[in-house]
């Protein structure tokens, strides 16, 4: 099908565009009524996640009354380690949590290599997404990076430092290299999956990149995304390494189309830096706690800083819950109302 609204593909795919498209991570649930009620009714987050019609509703509701420029569909990374025999729970005010955790090679013996299939219920959300947006706006798709899933299946919950998992990185390489390549290859599966029903870009969420050494990086976590973006071929990727401000220029080196930033990384430095890729972000989600002048004060900022070309904006992370759904809709509109100069 025809999208009516294009921006954000031609822009990621480093065409000119009349104007910077725009959409926040975390965009789907969190800040709107509209999406607590379906979740009240849902009763919890997996029955959500797991029931299409349900997902489809949560991923439509901020392309209607925020106005972006792309849906996100409403899913989560850890899905792939429930496929690969691993299942999580999602605690409220906890966050996810594994009942099982994997701390020795014999427990890679509860795992297999998943196929797309074993995640239909995203794949049927996928699907119906693309039927009811009916090219309203492009679909993104996405997955947890082989170090991030890694993390939370070694460490069996979130962590301020993830130190289990580092630990397995050093004492023991090989393991580590197996369980990150079975999760490498059940993404590729999974996202060949999404781009087959529908997705027209798929971004890679690397949340615990910022932990690693510039060496560590490279060899357990840029290693695994470098062969997930050759494995996609047929949609632009976008490559999210939160906090890996030292592995910007590797990213030159990898086929993915958009490197996403977050608000610690300078942006003319990283123009500099990755000079060939279009680049997405970053305002501070904490910048949205700013009167509605500031907010529009800063998003300004940032859109000059960027420059008109090769820009998707975005936050430098995901909205937080507690923000205002007008300032949010100030970002937005913000965006769509700047035009670069000379
Ligand atoms: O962007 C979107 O709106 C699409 C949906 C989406 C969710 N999770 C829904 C969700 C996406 C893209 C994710 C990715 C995700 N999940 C990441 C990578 C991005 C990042 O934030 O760094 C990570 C690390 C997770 C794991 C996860 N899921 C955690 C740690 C938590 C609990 C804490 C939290 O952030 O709320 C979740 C739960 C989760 N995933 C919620 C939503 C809307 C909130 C749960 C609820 O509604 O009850």
């Amino acid at each position: 099908m025809q999208l009516k609204n294009d921006l954000f593909l031609r822009a990621a795919r480093g065409e000119k565009v009349e104007r910077t498209p725009v959409w926040l991570m975390r965009q789907a649930g969190r800040i709107l009524p509209e999406y607590r009620q379906v979740r009240a009714a849902a009763g919890d987050f997996k029955t959500l996640v797991k029931t299409p019609e349900l997902a489809t509703e949560v991923t439509i509701q901020p392309v209607d009354i925020l106005g972006v420029d792309a849906a996100i569909i409403f899913s989560d990374i850890l899905v792939i380690p429930e496929a690969m025999g691993l299942n999580y729970e999602m605690e409220e005010r906890r966050g996810p949590v594994f009942p099982k955790r994997i701390a020795t090679r014999e427990d890679l013996k509860m795992l297999h290599v998943s196929e797309a299939e074993e995640l239909q219920y995203v794949l049927d959300a996928i699907a119906m997404t693309k039927k009811h947006l009916s090219g309203k706006v492009p679909l993104i798709g996405f997955a947890g990076a082989p170090w991030t899933i890694f993390s939370y299946m070694i460490e069996g919950k979130g962590s301020k430092t993830f130190s289990d998992a580092k630990k397995m990185l050093y004492t023991q390489p090989e393991f580590s290299h197996q369980l990150l390549q079975m999760i490498t290859d059940s993404t590729i599966n999974y996202l060949k999956g999404q781009v087959k029903s529908g997705a027209d870009l798929v971004q890679i969420f690397d949340s615990w990149a910022g932990i690693l050494s510039p060496q560590q990086y490279a060899e357990f976590s840029l290693k695994y995304i470098s062969q997930i973006c050759d494995a996609i071929r047929d949609v632009p990727k976008t490559v999210f390494a939160k906090g890996a401000f030292f592995a910007r220029e590797a990213m030159n080196s990898i086929s993915c189309n958009v490197v996403g930033l977050d608000w610690n990384m300078d942006i003319s430095e990283s123009r500099r830096l990755v000079p060939g890729k279009v680049l997405q972000g970053n305002l501070d989600p904490c910048a949205l706690y700013g009167s509605l002048a500031d907010v529009k004060r800063e998003t300004v900022n940032m859109l000059k800083a960027f420059g008109p070309d090769k820009h998707i904006a975005n936050l430098g992370h995901g909205l937080y819950p507690d923000t205002e759904v007008d300032k949010v809709k100030c970002f937005i509109d913000t965006v769509k109302e700047y035009r670069h100069h000379g």
